[in-house]
């Protein structure tokens, strides 16, 4: 499993053709080949004719997603170099946009780097944008080197990738104290995310509910954090009828787990930020169970645990002035012979009751308790759940881009802010009344599942039946969790989706 907090970092102001490294990469955009000032004409110079020819001859524009590599043949520091196309300069709209292009590119650059260092020269972006756009780049080096090599056996073994990155910024900033403090917290948010992609790309043999309790106690201990694991029994004696229901048909027992950040010093009544990860290690649907080709993805159906964990890791090292609690129910779905059944009717934590019309509609029922127990328990000044939670969201939105739901307020105004600062793709859905109708049954209060269209809003408008009044936003991310093969910063699997949205969050949040 990648380390990549063991990748060594550092700015330099220097000209990035005057450092020794396995490859150098400049970032470009369209307007600077035409005007070719900074970087690249240092390294024009440094290399001669050939690298402009090569340029002419492929075509190379500086589009975004474009990318040319020519080896130096001695004649620089590097063994080669790396030009990767932003596409048009966007200054004020790509900071908003969180320097996401930049992200990839650099993810790129990285992963063209099969040993050593990687020198990466930053584009010219206005000066009081370098810290983002810095951030954005040592994120997208670090998680480009990212590789799940668990399962792999030795002979098998790839080499051993990026060791170390030099990030070249303007010589008059690489002193600056905010480029160096944006740089640590890419550092903090890299390792943290490269741990989240860890969790989501174990097998289910290995990623139980017992491990994710125990990944949240490593986290907790390494980073001061408070974490408390409750059994089955006590989950029992709570009252958490619908996350005992899931469990049932399981062999693995559960876990709910509370992962908390108290600041030193906070009032007493200090009303805490609260994010709940959906933590099913493994959904083949249970009764209801998955077709075989949609049940390969479903060791990732943690991915909002994972993310969680993650997040309150880089927050410990942010201090935030108030706190912030991470809650996941772990368990298993799971078809065994004590299994919860379609027609079975189940007792939420608060008392609601639910007829299972679909056991594959499990997430929802955890979340459910979870959610209602956390509002009670912690009374959140706000509360976000992170799951993977429908299909339908990624028929609404494709693959990539994940649904955000909730009532108009602060919280999920703060979410989508967010989730754009920090360059991952999320996008509001509406909680349309009408559909609460799907949700209405017969028999109990509720039902956990409605019909095929607006699936994603109508399992939004279940965890709302858990929440109150507590403000509260939901994000699905059954598409961004996951990438099918690798693109940008991006490995094929896990993606730590979430992590830098939830950390944003909570450092735009003012109590
Ligand atoms: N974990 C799945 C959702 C999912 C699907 C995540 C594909 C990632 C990729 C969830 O538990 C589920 O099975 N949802 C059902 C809900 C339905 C039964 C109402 C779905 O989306 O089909
Ligand atoms: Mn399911
Ligand atoms: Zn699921």
């Amino acid at each position: 499993m990648a380390k990549l907090d063991a990748i060594a970092v550092k700015l330099s102001g220097a000209a990035p053709h005057s450092l020794t490294a396995a490859a150098l990469a400049l970032l470009v955009h369209e307007e600077d080949l035409a005007a070719p000032g900074g970087p690249l004409r240092a390294v024009h110079a440094a290399l001669g004719p050939g690298l402009r020819a090569l340029m002419r001859a492929e075509q190379f524009e500086g589009k975004a997603g474009q990318q040319l590599v020519a080896p130096t043949f001695g004649r620089g520091r590097a063994g080669r170099v790396l030009l990767l196309g932003l596409g048009p300069r966007a200054d004020d709209a790509g900071a908003a946009a969180g320097f996401e292009p930049l992200r990839m590119a650099a993810g790129k650059a990285a992963r063209a780097v099969t040993a050593g260092r990687l020198v990466l020269a930053l584009p010219e972006v206005p000066a009081h944008h370098l810290p983002a756009a810095a951030r954005a780049a040592v994120e997208g080096a670090l998680l480009g080197a990212y590789r799940f090599e668990a399962y792999r056996s030795a002979k098998k073994k790839p080499p051993p990738g990026l060791d170390a990155l030099t990030l070249v910024v303007p010589a008059a900033a690489a002193r600056r104290r905010d480029l160096a403090g944006e740089v640590a917290l890419a550092r903090e948010i890299a390792g943290a995310v490269g741990a989240a992609r860890d969790l989501v790309n174990l097998g289910p043999a290995q990623c139980t509910p017992r491990l994710l309790a125990d990944a949240a106690a490593r986290v907790a201990r390494r980073a001061g954090l408070a974490c408390q694991v409750r059994g089955e029994r006590q989950i029992r004696s709570l009252g958490m009828g619908l996350f005992l229901g899931v469990t049932r048909g399981s062999a693995e027992p559960p876990r709910l787990v509370t992962l908390s950040w108290r600041p030193r010093g906070a009032r007493a009544g200090a009303r805490p930020v609260v994010l709940i990860g959906k933590a099913v290690t493994f959904d083949s649907g249970g009764l209801s169970l998955k077709p075989t080709d949609s049940m390969t993805t479903m060791h990732t159906d943690m991915a909002g645990s994972a993310a969680v964990i993650a997040a309150l890791r880089v927050i410990a090292t942010l201090r935030p002035a108030f706190p912030v609690i991470g809650v996941f129910g772990a368990c298993e779905n799971m078809p065994g012979g004590r299994a919860y059944k379609p027609s079975d009717v189940l007792t939420a934590f608060g008392g609601q009751t639910v007829e299972i019309t679909n056991t594959d509609a499990e997430g929802r029922l955890v979340l459910g308790d979870v959610l209602a127990w956390s509002a009670r328990t912690f009374r959140p000044a706000a509360m976000i759940d992170v799951a993977t939670l429908t299909g339908a969201c990624m028929v609404a939105l494709g693959p990539v881009t994940a649904g955000a739901m909730g009532p108009d307020g602060p919280v999920i105004d703060g979410l989508l802010a967010a989730a754009r600062r920090a360059g991952e793709d999320a996008w509001r859905l509406p909680l349309v009344e009408v559909l609460k109708e799907q949700l209405k049954s017969e028999r109990a209060d509720l039902k956990n599942s409605g019909d095929r269209y607006g699936g994603a809003m109508s399992a939004a408008h279940f965890l709302q039946a858990f929440v109150g009044e507590t403000p509260w936003a939901h994000l699905d991310i059954a598409g961004p969790s996951h990438a099918p093969k690798e693109r940008g910063y991006l490995a094929a699997g896990g993606t730590g989706y979430a992590v830098r949205t939830l950390v944003e969050f909570v450092r735009g949040w003012t109590p």
